[in-house]
């Protein structure tokens, strides 16, 4: 009796777990491995392609219908066709009113750079690889405007397959006034979804209006491919009959589809097809008037060349992405455990989604290569120096090159002399992809926050990557917002840091961290001792001679003098740890260690006593320099807020972590899919610059290479 209880219950903990999908019917739980996140990038690429699916969604995904970041819902389906009977897999929501039967969802993974749905299709397994590369070394492939679908059909034996793939008219950004072209260029067929006279530049609701949406494949060997437009209704029923889309066309109207699909005809054993889906503007930014373009077009300067380039690349892609989520998952894991990894893992692709890489539009000479970066869902400001700033471990990691593609833009309009205000300007547009300056000198000012981000910035740029002849040539426009910082950072004016939405205030000691760390960097920059000194100096004001902190030196406050029961996370520290600068002694740190278990929430640390939200890159960034227990208490905290089923918006790195205000803990406040959260990479970080071998032993430029060959590892291995 008692053996048979025992029995009985590991069998029933089995079927909960692991095995669910056999113990129970049709109706089993989707696996989520390695966890359940908020919502899965399945093309994430730069601020005009971020396509997602809510995790929400995820156990009905033949109906589901996808989500631009900002939340529009788009339409994106995949169907399968086996003997005759169609199967959705993804995105028909009209499912019930039609012969298409429902496929069943299994398991839902996510990588760095894949998203893996496993479904059954009656008797059928398939897997749907949602893939957006990510490989910043290689700006070719990193500035495709293009992202993979793979549809992979799992062992069978002898069955008739079609696959079929549509999005809609929601992807240009104006679906009623949208219109739909179609290229054929030999194995090539793509459609192009646009906003007919749509002007240059113009977004609705963060949408880009200008340039088309994107849907290609190419047919594989002898077999069919076959494309159609019009509705819905009309190109699926075409598919679920004939399994081709060999049709008159219909009319193009406000809720037309435009479809793909490929006859796979009798299989034996597994096969797959890929479809590319993009969104490509010719003109990607108007940087200071003039038009740039995606880097890749000096290789591939039309629509169909890229996209011939962009399917022809697809195993190398992928390899190198098998290579990088093994390398991020093991090295983060070594780094901070698991559930490090997986917050490394959820951020990779929505870091490098907010950036387009670019060169000029009339030379496109790869040489001037710039990258610009939205800040998204805040103002859609263009190269925010407070937005590279926390997303710059993630550059560090994985090519520290990028810290000068994104300054670069901004270096060229202040050494031009056109800002003339004393410190640092915040961004480089009042809104993306306008990146014209402020020639008017009303930018956001932030004076402490930006002169001591640009000073970091641009010595960790250097530490990582030795190139000093960049530095030097802008070392006059350092040099003045060092002194900027030197005579203003220690009675501070009333002013904003990074998190505006706090407010502004005198004397903020987070902000006087950051000047004296910024204060060294530039005596490091320079070679001047003497700022360095200064630094040192400032240093031993707010910590040793404790202007910045309470009485016993338990906390940093958040504002001085005289405010002991008030405290700020002092994120600005990280920097000090990363750069090895000692601007503050070990004890300024580990204080924090003892501090922060003291103020936890049930979701973690908020930004300062007056908030109940926290800010997930900074509390990385500040886990940084923490010992290892209160680290981990920190990585366990966001891993729960982003694993814990209460929210469905692309990553938030802003979020509600105690109840202590009365608020709901553990879901976002107003950020989403911000490229922020490659501040998560600070722990990585910490390993040293360049750390990835898939990645910095795989340069390639394209034709602009040569300059850039003295950054190879020529130790590193394959
Ligand atoms: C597919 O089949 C159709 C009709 O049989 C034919 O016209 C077309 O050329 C074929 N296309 C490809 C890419 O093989
Ligand atoms: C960008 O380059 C293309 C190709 O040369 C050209 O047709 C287009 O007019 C250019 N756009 C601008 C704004 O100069
Ligand atoms: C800021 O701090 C300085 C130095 O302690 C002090 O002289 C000044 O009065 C403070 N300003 C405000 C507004 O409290």
């Amino acid at each position: 009796m008692h053996f048979n209880l025992q029995k009985q219950l590991g069998l029933s903990s089995l079927c909960s777990s692991l095995l669910s999908f056999l113990c129970s019917n049709d109706q089993a739980q989707v696996a989520f491995h390695p966890a359940r996140p908020p919502s899965y990038p399945l093309a994430v690429r730069n601020p005009y392609l971020s396509t997602w699916m809510p995790a929400d969604r995820v156990d009905r995904l033949p109906y589901a219908e996808s989500q631009f970041w900002a939340g529009q819902d788009l339409g994106w389906s995949v169907m399968v066709r086996i003997d005759g009977q169609v199967y959705s897999l993804m995105g028909v929501s009209d499912l019930d009113a039609s012969s298409i039967l429902p496929a069943t969802v299994r398991r839902a993974e996510f990588t760095s750079s894949h998203s893996l749905f496993d479904l059954m299709a009656g008797p059928v397994s398939l897997t749907l690889d949602f893939f957006s590369p990510v490989s910043p070394s290689n700006y070719l492939r990193q500035s495709l405007p293009f992202s993979y679908l793979t549809v992979q059909v799992n062992h069978v034996w002898g069955r008739d397959i079609q696959i079929y793939s549509d999005i809609d008219g929601r992807w240009t950004g104006r679906e009623h006034r949208s219109v739909h072209d179609f290229e054929e260029h030999g194995k090539l067929l793509f459609h192009t979804l646009s906003v007919e006279d749509a002007p240059r530049y113009a977004e609705d609701r963060d949408m880009a209006l200008w340039g088309h949406a994107i849907l290609a494949s190419r047919a594989e060997g002898s077999r069919n491919l076959s494309a159609l437009a019009g509705p819905p209704q009309v190109v699926r029923a075409a598919f679920a009959t004939n399994g081709n889309l060999h049709e008159e066309e219909s009319a193009w109207s406000a809720q037309s589809v435009v479809a793909l699909a490929h006859d796979l005809g009798n299989i034996v054993g597994g096969a797959s097809v890929t479809f590319a889906v993009g969104y490509e503007r010719e003109e990607a930014i108007n940087y200071l008037g003039d038009a740039y373009t995606g880097f890749y077009r000096s290789e591939y300067p039309t629509t169909h060349e890229a996209l011939s380039f962009f399917l022809e690349d697809f195993e190398e892609a992928r390899l190198e992405s098998w290579r990088l989520d093994d390398e991020l998952s093991a090295f983060a894991t070594a780094a901070a455990g698991p559930k490090y990894a997986d917050i490394v893992a959820l951020s990779t692709r929505q870091a490098y989604g907010g950036i387009d890489l670019t060169i000029p539009n009339s030379s496109l000479d790869t040489d001037r290569a710039l990258a610009f970066i939205k800040e998204l869902s805040s103002d859609g400001n263009v190269n925010t120096i407070d937005i590279i700033m926390p997303a710059f471990p993630i550059y560090w990691v994985m090519d520290p090159d990028w810290i000068r593609l994104l300054l670069e833009p901004v270096m060229l309009y202040l050494d031009a002399g056109r800002w003339k205000l004393p410190y640092t300007i915040h961004d480089l547009g009042s809104h993306y992809p306008h990146a014209i300056g402020h020639d008017d000198q009303r930018a956001e000012p932030m004076p402490i926050e930006e002169c001591g981000n640009l000073l970091i910035l641009a010595l960790a740029y250097v530490r990582a990557t030795g190139d000093e002849s960049w530095i030097n040539q802008y070392m006059g426009v350092f040099q003045k917002y060092a002194d900027y910082l030197v005579k203003n950072s220690i009675d501070i004016a009333e002013q904003l840091s990074s998190n505006d939405a706090a407010g502004p205030l005198a004397n903020e000691t987070n902000l006087a961290i950051k000047a004296a760390i910024g204060i060294k960097a530039y005596g490091e920059l320079s070679g001047d001792q003497k700022y360095s000194q200064i630094g040192d100096d400032h240093a031993d004001i707010f910590f040793r001679q404790g202007l910045g902190t309470d009485e016993r030196h338990t906390h940093f406050v958040l504002e001085y003098p005289d405010m002991p029961n008030t405290w700020k996370i002092p994120y600005n520290l990280y920097p000090d740890v990363l750069l090895g600068l000692e601007t503050f002694p070990r004890e300024a740190y580990s204080m924090g260690s003892q501090f922060f278990s003291t103020v936890r929430g049930e979701y973690g640390v908020a930004l300062d006593n007056r908030q109940d939200w926290a800010k997930s890159d900074w509390n990385m960034w500040l886990a940084g320099t923490f010992e290892i227990s209160t680290r981990d208490e920190f990585v366990d905290d966001l891993w729960a807020f982003m694993t814990n089923g209460k929210h469905n918006w692309p990553f938030s790195d802003r979020y509600v972590s105690t109840s202590a205000h009365g608020s709901e803990p553990g879901v976002p406040v107003l950020c989403r899919a911000r490229p922020t959260v490659g501040g998560h990479f600070a722990l990585l970080a910490l390993k040293g610059p360049n750390s990835l071998p898939s990645i910095s032993t795989h340069k390639a430029y394209g034709t602009g290479g040569s300059r850039y060959d003295r950054f190879m590892d020529p130790a590193g291995e394959l």
